[in-house]
């Protein structure tokens, strides 16, 4: 299975996907299942854990949302595929002072992660499983499910072919033409395909589709926020 490691590593040679500010919907989810920033030094625990939840981001680029989960209480942890990002992400963990970040932010394919069964509280992820092949995603989500423990939550998100390129209910591969993430795979959902790749190992707990027009030409693209339970 091509995982496109390469074209990964070039994108990020070029600087796309260097994000250095929270999702809105990570923001939400974490407030809601997690932790709420309740004033400048102060939060509120949403969790049920003793100590620190452990929290994975699943595809964690330069890291945006590991930063934002140690600063939401967490022990957080990152795996992505790409070298170069994983160590800048590093780099930016041990400037705002993770512990072990090297031992905590990974470089490794999703698909068959180095950590132990039942490890993480939360997952969360950002625009990755639907920058794969079906097979990988498919694969990547049995893995998230094993390294889970029983009724974690997991959030996601998952662009849908809702868009104004495609049929609604559009779902299948198409390798990206664009300069921008250039020859890795976007992999669009609908409903019917979500529930066929989650449902083995998770029960939906919350879906949104929010969409986007650019009301200047009525071009629109949506994407499907979802929040997962473990089964
Ligand atoms: C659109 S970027 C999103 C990055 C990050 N989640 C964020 O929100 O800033 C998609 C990420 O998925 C990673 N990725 C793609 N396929 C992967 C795989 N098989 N295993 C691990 N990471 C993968 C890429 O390296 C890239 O960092």
């Amino acid at each position: 299975m091509d995982n496109k490691k390469q074209s990964w590593e070039e994108s990020y040679q070029k600087k796309d996907n260097f994000l250095f500010y929270p999702h809105e919907e990570i923001i939400r989810f974490f407030a809601k299942h997690i932790s709420q920033r309740t004033g400048l030094t102060t939060f509120k625990k949403k969790h049920s854990n003793e100590g620190l939840p452990k929290v994975l981001d699943l595809g964690c680029g330069i890291g945006r949302h590991v930063i934002f989960s140690h600063e939401m209480q967490t022990e957080a942890y990152g795996v992505d595929l790409s070298e170069s990002a994983i160590s800048f992400a590093i780099d930016w963990a041990e400037k705002e002072g993770i512990q072990d970040a090297r031992k905590r932010i990974i470089q490794s394919d999703i698909t068959q992660m180095p950590f132990q069964n039942d490890f993480f509280d939360f997952v969360v992820s950002h625009g990755v499983l639907d920058s794969m092949s079906a097979n990988i995603c498919q694969k990547a989500i049995a893995d998230t499910h094993r390294v889970m423990k029983p009724g974690g939550y997991f959030y996601c998100d998952l662009i849908s072919g809702d868009d104004s390129a495609h049929n609604p209910d559009f779902s299948g591969e198409e390798i990206v033409q664009t300069e921008h993430e250039k020859n890795t795979i976007q992999l669009y959902f609908n409903r019917k395909t979500i529930n066929d790749f989650f449902s083995p190992y998770f029960d939906i707990a919350e879906i949104a589709l929010i969409k986007r027009t650019n009301s200047l030409n009525n071009q629109f693209i949506s994407r499907y926020h979802i929040v997962l339970k473990k089964k």
